[in-house]
């Protein structure tokens, strides 16, 4: 990895390469085959990989933001003079000073563009929100400024939670998707039942926490007589934000460059433009100096998104034969007073079970908090919880094990749509994951196991769901006469193992060796993979790379076959292979020629292949397009004190083609830690009162630690896909919460009796 430290915050005016290049991990960190080694895992391990927040910061100024300490009122003063009376500190931007922007900040003009805080005015909409700004020599002097604009608010009493907050009912929710459907009709459905059951549960507020804080170190440099601003800023869409920052600062597209090349973790906070990024890059053109503004932990408690508190309410209809007959998920869903995301839980209930009649819906509940936003797996891993506890309640009903429950209600076609999948190994998860766990003889009856130590055990399950995204991506490869070559997408790899597969993809569309292929990345200038999203960045840019690769092959092709010196001439009819460096001809492998050779007869120093990715829009109208799992998990509950430890989980996923088992692996059990995360340790406390989080911290805000989480087993089940992408490759980031979940709840369920209402389950709720 080499990382150029000259562009940002130093003398020399960068170049057209902005993009961070990645060589191939020594093999012996390797596993050989195409589980390779992470690219970036040395750099990583070894403090070498520097992040937004390590830029150097030459001759520039520190931002720290002032946070509002109520949700809901305006400001009434600040004492700005005592914060710029402080030695170091250099400016205070408050909403009376602060230079103008091209957008309002209210303005919405596109998908990913939400509504935010950029200081202008003296509203105040949740706790949190950023008031000010100060501008210091020093970090130190910076802080010690934002401390001594000691606030005071007209304030107002905060709506939070369910309880007095207004209801609304949204146009789309998530992204894209519609708020509510029905398929059939669901009261004769219910009516026609031979049971009934009904399901609540509440799952809480729960916040990204990416290790890494969002951090933006900003300079304006002039470049051909216009002024363009560098940002280093963890993103996971570079190019998309690049354009939406442009366009509140009233400048070209292309002079805003974003470069990110680590991200420590984004899970969808870092997909949008926030208001410390809009104020720091403000405060880099008028103060005429570099900026460098990193959010504090508990500032990340607010303005960069969460995953939103819901209710649900589950009704099955179920015949004797144990066939749902009907299956009602209605959601409420928090959001802001400001924005419209509205958290798309149903949408896990609409593609996963065959039943004839089917509803969701959707209500947003506003409230003085911060925008909720995609947080990973947004939609299905708080509305599959709900829907396979549910399933577990339904299958007891009718004296069913939930395993057999499941089965008897697959969907051989998207209950939704009607639509085939385009490939579903889900009963082929259930098997291989069953097996593994052991979950044959699980005793019906709750609380009637235990193991040598008078634990009560209880076995779960869950069914794993997540859509196969893919947006349009572009990319470049450029193959050099020496055999080696660049790869070059805008993506990021913020932990998957992004710099790694797409490597591969190109070196796959090439036919050379991934050792051969350096992977640039990480910044606007690249061309456009599209996000690091909705599990879909390998499907597009991986997809894109290839095509990219293919695109060379292509034009070594024509260059051979039209080259009376080449031993592939002629060979047009039958046509030719790429091997290994190598073409060859089809009806003759043994006759052949190395790239190298070729590029060197026809004086060529490099040659370059353009790729996009996308969906072929065909087989999206034609197919339901999903990744698909089976998760168990075992519980031992302490049956004096409710301790609860998950001791087992296995998962069995189909995700279409496996590019690198070892990165798919970790991808999987980190979605299912997540799901053991969600079940039994997240959530956001909200003080009444203020409005704040109280637990704004990783001390108050629970996630697990390795004595949490027990021995975990992924199967990946063989899975053709023909139509998902030409990679055949669908998400696996996702996937490995949804199911788990539930998986853990049910488990629950099974030791001790007690049917979940709300997450996280806690010690207290079992009253065993
Ligand atoms: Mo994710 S919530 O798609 O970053």
């Amino acid at each position: 990895m080499e990382q150029d430290t000259t562009t940002l915050f130093g003398p020399k005016v960068p170049d057209a390469d902005h993009g961070f290049s990645m060589a191939a991990a020594p093999r012996r960190f390797g596993t050989g085959g195409q589980s390779l080694a992470r690219r970036d895992g040395l750099a990583k391990v070894t403090g070498g990989a520097r992040y937004a927040a390590d830029t150097p910061l030459a001759a520039g100024l520190y931002g720290v933001v002032v946070a509002a300490g109520i949700a809901r009122g305006r400001v009434a003063a600040l004492n700005v003079a005592a914060a710029l009376a402080h030695p170091g500190v250099v400016e205070v931007l408050t909403p009376q000073n602060r230079p103008a922007l091209a957008q309002h900040p209210d303005e919405k003009r596109h998908p990913f563009n939400f509504r935010l805080e950029a200081l202008q005015d003296d509203t105040i909409r949740y706790a949190g929100q950023a008031i000010a700004m100060v501008l210091a020599e020093s970090l130190e002097a910076a802080t010690e400024g934002a401390r001594l604009l000691a606030p005071r608010y007209v304030s107002e009493p905060p709506r939070i939670g369910f309880e007095g907050s207004a209801p609304w009912h949204p146009g789309m929710v998530g992204f894209f998707a519609p708020p509510a459907q029905e398929i059939g009709n669901v009261a004769k459905g219910l009516a026609d039942a031979d049971v009934v059951t009904q399901t609540t549960i509440e799952t809480p507020a729960q916040f990204h926490n990416a290790m890494e804080p969002h951090a933006i170190a900003a300079e304006w440099i002039e470049q051909e007589g216009r002024a363009r601003l560098l940002l280093n800023t963890p993103n996971q869409g570079p190019v998309m934000t690049a354009a939406l920052i442009a366009g509140y600062l009233g400048i070209a597209a292309e002079d805003v460059i974003l470069r990110t090349p680590f991200i420590g973790g984004g899970f969808g906070s870092k997909l949008m433009v926030y208001g410390a990024l809009l104020l720091t890059a403000l405060a880099a053109r008028s103060q005429g100096r570099p900026v460098k503004t990193v959010l504090t932990r508990a500032q990340m408690y607010g303005p960069v998104g969460h995953r939103a508190g819901t209710r649900q309410a589950l009704k099955l209809g179920v015949g004797k034969d144990g066939r749902l007959t009907a299956l009602s998920h209605e959601v409420q869903a928090l959001t802001s007073s400001f924005e419209d995301f509205v958290e798309p839980a149903g949408r896990a209930s609409q593609h996963l079970y065959a039943v004839p009649n089917l509803a969701m819906s959707h209500t947003g509940l506003r409230g003085d908090i911060g925008t909720p936003l995609a947080m990973r797996a947004p939609g299905e891993a708080s509305g599959s919880a709900a829907l396979e506890v549910a399933m577990d309640v339904a299958a007891d009903a009718v004296g069913l094990d939930p395993l057999e429950f499941r089965l008897r209600n697959y969907a051989e076609v998207d209950p939704s749509t009607g639509h085939p999948f385009s490939s579903k190994a889900l009963r082929e998860c259930y098997a291989q994951g069953a097996a593994a766990f052991g979950w044959a003889g699980r005793p019906l009856a709750a609380r009637s196991m235990r193991d040598a130590r008078g634990r009560l055990l209880g076995w779960g399950m869950g069914t794993a769901q997540y859509m196969c995204t893919m947006y349009r991506g572009e990319a470049r490869v450029t193959l050099h006469g020496e055999g080696t070559a660049l790869a070059e997408v805008a993506g990021v790899d913020m932990g998957q193992g992004a710099w790694t597969i797409l490597a591969q993809t190109a070196a796959e569309g090439l036919a050379i060796s991934p050792d051969n292929v350096v992977l640039r990345s990480g910044s606007s200038v690249l061309p456009d993979g599209a996000v690091a999203g909705g599990s879909g960045h390998t499907a597009t840019a991986g997809t894109a790379l290839s095509q990219a690769g293919k695109a060379v092959v292509q034009q070594l092709t024509e260059l051979a076959l039209s080259d009376p010196k080449s031993p592939l001439f002629g060979a047009g009819n039958s046509g030719v292979l790429a091997v290994d460096g190598r073409l060859l001809r089809a009806d003759n492998p043994t006759v052949g020629e190395a790239y190298t050779d070729i590029m060197a007869r026809a004086g060529l120093a490099e040659l370059a292949g353009t790729g996009v990715g996308e969906r072929d829009a065909a087989h999206a109208g034609a197919y339901a397009m999903f990744s698909h799992g089976a998760v168990f998990a075992e519980v031992a509950i302490d049956p004096d004190i409710g301790q609860i430890l998950v001791t087992r989980m296995v998962g069995a996923f189909a995700a279409g083609r496996i590019l690198n088992p070892r990165m798919v692996r970790s991808q999987l059990e980190g979605g299912m830690i997540w799901g053991l995360s969600f079940a039994l340790h997240e959530e956001a406390v909200f003080d009444p009162v203020s409005g704040k989080v109280l637990n704004d911290d990783l001390a108050g805000y629970h996630i697990p630690v390795h004595a949490d989480i027990p021995a975990i087993e992924t199967i990946t089940v063989e899975e053709v896909d023909p139509y998902v992408n030409a990679l055949g490759v669908k998400g696996v980031g996702e996937v490995g919460i949804t199911g788990s979940v539930g998986a853990i709840a049910n488990a629950i369920r099974h030791a001790t009796g007690y049917t979940p209402t709300k997450f996280p389950i806690r010690i207290e709720d079992l009253a065993l």
